[in-house]
């Protein structure tokens, strides 16, 4: 074991060492991958050290530096030193977080960061807090505590009886809803096609007159689905607005903020959240901007009784402690679960409230330049208003087709591996979608990245794209 975990140290050293220099995106084909990592299945052992040798050599040119400083692509976070050996404490531990006598450290480090997270992110000190994969489960766990939470304010057990029968929900999201939140409601057997979408404004944020209309005239116990944090433009829901009338409606207010959320612990963009603390649910992501390492998400319930009727299950060898109150899988979708508490732990204990806030301040300062920088690019045009970490950058030749021409310098971009960014579409339009999301990313980073866009534009426009 301990020859195994000093080879993996090596190589993590090399790689640590590399990451700001090696290409973002990687040169090797899904081919070259494939026969470097493939072959029969052996049909001897194969020596510890000599399996994490091999693997780090046929991997590593397929490695994607998504923890490197310019890394822009999706919402993604750059694993914090503390958390990255968290998780290796994590994995030589072996500890899964589903029953306290399974694992007391597990189990008790939930409680306290959960504690913290509630504190940070000014949610009711009350709420119950599930470690889940992402965003996505997070969404289906609070979304499955209010499915649960308002048939039973209507007389019916849902747990029990399912779906067959039950009285209609009246469920609204915003016309920019992310994808996750569908599914979620997907899998609930809640059917995409009885979802009622209320228009957004031009940032992506959901109208509160156009709730007030999407909930009448009423059609049974209201689940309202706000976001916090668009994917694209970063613009938040003005929540307090949505929750007056959720509230009024007796409906349940669940908000998605994956990377959104964390703007409650900064003073500076705290306002964009104000009225979080009236919603009923609240996701979001660990392994975004708060840096833990893949795979982290976040749910938090206001209704702790609704939140564990939905996720518990009983069997008589699942042994609940007499003593304490909090078994952790009470409050996830899964029973056998790596610990992830410990890398939340880490990444807050590391951090500390200012750390957490000077992350998410750095970020969007960073974002800001960005779009500063390329706008001066007359054939650049920025999109979205910069609120938070998110720009949208659009390539606007005169007289040529804006989409082609997005579409090829962002080709070129990827191409020249300095440093990586995903498209989008927004309103109709191609966009490159820059996320500001890494712990580590400096103002140097952002100037290099931004020049490396300018010259494929540059080339774009001369090319005739
Ligand atoms: C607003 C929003 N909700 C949910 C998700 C899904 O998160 P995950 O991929 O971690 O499940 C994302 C991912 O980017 C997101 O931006």
């Amino acid at each position: 074991m301990i020859d195994s975990l000093a080879r993996a140290l090596d190589v993590a050293r090399a790689y640590v060492a590399s990451r700001s220099e090696r290409p973002v995106w990687p040169t090797i084909s899904p081919d070259a991958l494939r026969s470097a990592l493939g072959g029969p299945l052996p049909d001897n052992p194969v020596d510890p050290t000599d399996v994490v040798d091999a693997l780090a050599r046929a991997a590593e040119p397929g490695i994607v530096t998504t923890t490197g400083p310019r890394y822009f692509g999706f919402v993604t976070g750059g694993a914090l030193p503390a958390t990255v050996a968290a998780e290796w404490l994590t994995a030589v531990w072996d500890q899964p977080a589903s029953l306290y006598v399974l694992s007391p450290a597990a189990s008790i480090v939930e409680e306290i960061a959960g504690a913290w997270l509630l504190d940070l992110l000014a949610l009711p000190k009350a709420a119950s807090v599930g470690f889940v994969t992402g965003c996505h489960m997070a969404n289906f766990t609070a979304l499955a505590a209010a499915r649960h939470e308002m048939l039973r304010r209507a007389g019916w057990d849902v747990e029990a009886d399912g779906l067959n029968g039950s009285p209609p929900l009246h469920i609204v999201v915003g016309d920019e809803v992310h994808v996750s939140v569908i599914a979620a409601l997907r899998m609930l057997g809640l059917g995409s096609r009885h979802i009622v979408r209320a228009a957004a404004d031009d940032q992506g944020r959901m109208r509160p007159d156009a709730l007030e209309a999407a909930l009448s005239p009423p059609h049974g116990p209201a689940i309202v689905c706000a976001q916090s944090g668009n994917v694209n433009t970063g613009a938040f829901d003005p929540l307090a607005d949505l929750a007056a009338i959720a509230r009024h409606r007796g409906g349940w207010l669940h908000v998605d903020g994956a990377f959104g959320l964390w703007a409650s612990a900064s003073a500076r963009l705290r306002h964009h959240l104000r009225g979080v603390e009236l919603a009923d649910s609240w996701a979001t992501d660990a392994h975004k901007w708060l840096n833990v390492p893949y795979d982290s998400g976040l749910v938090f319930v206001a209704h702790p009784a609704a939140h564990r009727a939905a996720m518990s299950v009983n069997a008589a060898y699942l042994i609940r402690s007499a003593n304490e109150p909090r078994e952790p899988m009470d409050w996830t979708p899964e029973a056998s679960r790596r610990a992830r508490g410990f890398a939340v732990y880490a990444a807050l204990r590391s951090l500390g409230r200012l750390g957490v806030a000077d992350l998410v301040d750095r970020c969007c300062q960073l974002a800001r330049r960005f779009a500063d920088r390329l706008k001066s690019e007359p054939a650049i045009r920025i999109l979205n208003d910069i609120v938070l970490n998110q720009v949208l950058v659009r390539v606007e030749p005169a007289g040529a087709d804006a989409d082609a021409a997005t579409r090829d310098a962002l080709a070129r971009v990827q191409e020249e591996r300095i440093c990586w960014l995903g498209g989008t579409r927004w309103r109709g339009m191609d966009a490159m979608r820059i996320s500001v999301s890494n712990w580590s990313t400096t103002e140097a980073d952002v100037d290099r990245s931004a020049d490396s866009i300018v010259r494929a534009v540059r080339q774009t426009v001369r090319g005739g794209a």
